[in-house]
């Protein structure tokens, strides 16, 4: 009987049983893709008192030490979630001798590069597939199928729970107050949902996506982040009649040599495969000067897709092992200067509510070509009797971010002016 492959987990929640129901219901294709079967020594719970689905009492601890004095123990995977003691946890892990699989974004994005050092430097491996786009295998594409490739840019919708809000807003007309009640309901959206409506949770995966598509360091703190809370119904409305979706977009590129890297609701032309990525799914564009535009799309979350990508890098790791194969060296990264968003060029969408009589627009006008900002279209949407106001939507030619905000101020500050509500980046030249 062939000796089995020992494979640890830290964390049983949603991920964690997936994985340990999948590997048992999967064991003797797992057995023979790998040439060993694989075995489930420890599972690291805060509380293995508790019984849980599917997992032997027998394997269930509550210290890391416990996981790292079993010998037998070859793979770890971390499915714990949070920064710490998670980034410790693996740490350990890799300086133990074990390779490390884990599906946790906020630590990759934080200290993915310190990691990767690590484990080389013990030999072994840091996987993290799961770690951006649940099921959507875009970590491996990207550092291995697309390596010959400069990329150019990662545009994506990575987070779900926005994603779905944003859907049901543009569908239903629903306001975010509802949407939200109604995705927390559901299971989409958490109790406190602030890291995924704010953009968070997406720039930790837009900073891992960057990073290994351009090859420099990026961090978390170089993504310009703006969260979806401000968007209203009425944005959707005009959104629709100009011919666009809203969505939170995660983007990178290197201009110049310097990265652009931003989350933000923004307006993307209807016809841009993007624009048709609806619901909980997730969807990641990748443009290289080779290949030209590939897109990578399906289920961004759930224990079973998740687990579909967590074990396909335990099934490589398991592999290279059987065959005895060294880890293969990681691509070093370099520093990247950072352009801050007020120097990147885009067309915007604005909409303003103004005191509904004649010059005002003109006032409005004077103020952008102040700025050398041109307007490519204005509607006037609604008009309110009652308080004697009108909205106008102003789209403008492509103007840098910085010039943007200073005309904003401008505006803002007329009389004629009740307020400006959102100011949104567009897609497009
Ligand atoms: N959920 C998804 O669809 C999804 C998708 C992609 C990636 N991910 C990532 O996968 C990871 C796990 O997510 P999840 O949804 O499975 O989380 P979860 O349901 O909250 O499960 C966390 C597990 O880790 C254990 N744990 C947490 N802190 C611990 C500590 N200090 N010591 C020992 N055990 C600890 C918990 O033990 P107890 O059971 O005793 O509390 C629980 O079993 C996260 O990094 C997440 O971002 C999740």
């Amino acid at each position: 009987m062939t000796e089995s492959l020992g494979v640890s987990l830290l964390g049983a929640g949603n991920v964690g049983g997936g994985v340990l129901a999948a590997l048992a219901a999967g064991a003797e294709r797992y057995a023979a893709r790998v040439g060993r079967p694989l075995e489930v020594r420890r599972v690291l719970v805060r509380d293995a008192s508790k019984r849980r689905k599917g997992v032997s009492k027998r394997v269930l601890v509550d210290s890391l030490d416990a996981v790292l004095v079993d010998s037998r123990t070859r793979i770890v995977i971390e499915l714990m979630g949070g920064e710490r003691p998670a980034f410790d946890y693996i740490r350990r892990c890799l300086e133990s001798g074990r390779h490390v699989v884990t599906a946790n974004k906020e630590v990759m994005a934080k200290h993915g590069g310190e990691l990767l050092r690590t484990a080389a430097a013990h030999g072994v491996r840091l996987l993290y597939e799961a770690s951006v786009g649940g099921g959507i295998p875009i970590i491996s594409p990207l550092s291995r199928d697309l390596l010959a490739n400069e990329v150019t840019a990662v545009t994506a919708i990575i987070n779900g729970t926005t994603n779905y809000m944003l859907t049901a807003m543009a569908q239903r007309g629903s306001d975010y107050a509802g949407v939200l009640a109604e995705a927390q309901r559901l299971g989409y959206a958490e109790p406190d949902p602030t890291a995924d409506v704010e953009g968070i949770d997406a720039a930790y995966k837009l900073a891992i996506l960057c990073g290994l598509a351009f090859h420099v360091d990026v961090s978390p703190a170089d993504v310009t982040r703006r969260g979806i809370t401000r968007l209203t119904a009425r944005d959707f409305r005009y959104a629709e009649e100009l011919g666009y979706a809203i969505k939170l977009l995660a983007s990178g590129r290197l201009i110049e040599g310097e990265l652009v890297a931003s989350v933000q609701p923004v307006f993307v032309p209807k016809a841009e495969p993007l624009a048709r990525v609806d619901g909980v799914l997730n969807a990641v564009q990748v443009e290289g000067d080779l290949v030209g535009r590939v897109i990578f799309e399906g289920p961004g979350a759930g224990p079973m897709p998740t687990a579909s990508a967590v074990l396909a890098d335990v099934l490589d790791v398991a592999r290279d092992l059987v065959a005895s194969r060294p880890p293969s060296e990681t691509i070093a990264y370099r520093p990247v200067v950072v352009r801050p968003s007020s120097k990147v060029v885009s067309r915007f969408y604005m909409r303003v509510t103004v005191l509904d009589q004649p010059g005002v627009l003109a006032r409005i006008a004077t103020i952008l070509g102040k700025h050398d900002i041109s307007i490519a279209s204005v509607i006037q949407f609604e008009t309110d009797a009652r308080s004697g106001t009108a909205e106008l939507v102003i789209t403008t030619h492509a103007s840098p971010g910085g010039e943007l905000e200073a005309a904003v101020k401008e505006i803002t500050a007329l009389n004629v002016v009740s307020e400006v509500g959102n100011v949104l980046p567009m897609v497009g030249a």
